[in-house]
């Protein structure tokens, strides 16, 4: 399943994830910067935090309410566009999503 990581610079980071793993592991086991996943991935710490691509915000499982409480301590949350890379599957359905590392995390 393709995955394109992109920071602040631009810098993009297309990465092969395993389907049944998230989004997070899939930045951590390519080696992508910015998504530090302190919590390793139980949903408690917001360094996995990223901005979903415009066009990919509404396509996503939506949050859930422990997702949506632990936004609240990332840096600059964005309403429709902050997600948790940890509580994102990676499934076929996903395949070309592209989330954007925010500038803080680098
Ligand atoms: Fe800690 Fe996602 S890895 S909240």
């Amino acid at each position: 399943v393709k995955i394109t990581y992109v920071e602040p610079d631009g810098t993009r980071y297309d990465v092969d994830a395993q389907p049944g793993s998230t989004v997070m592991e899939g930045a951590r086991d390519n080696g992508v910067p910015g998504i530090e996943a302190d919590c390793g991935g139980a949903c408690a710490c917001a360094t996995c935090h990223v901005y979903v691509d415009a066009a990919w915000a509404d396509r996503l499982p939506p949050r859930e309410a422990m997702e949506e409480d632990m936004l609240d301590f990332a840096w600059e949350p964005d309403p429709q566009r902050s997600r948790l890379t940890c509580q994102i599957k990676v499934t076929p359905e996903i395949d070309g999503l592209i989330v954007h590392i925010p500038e803080k995390q680098i």
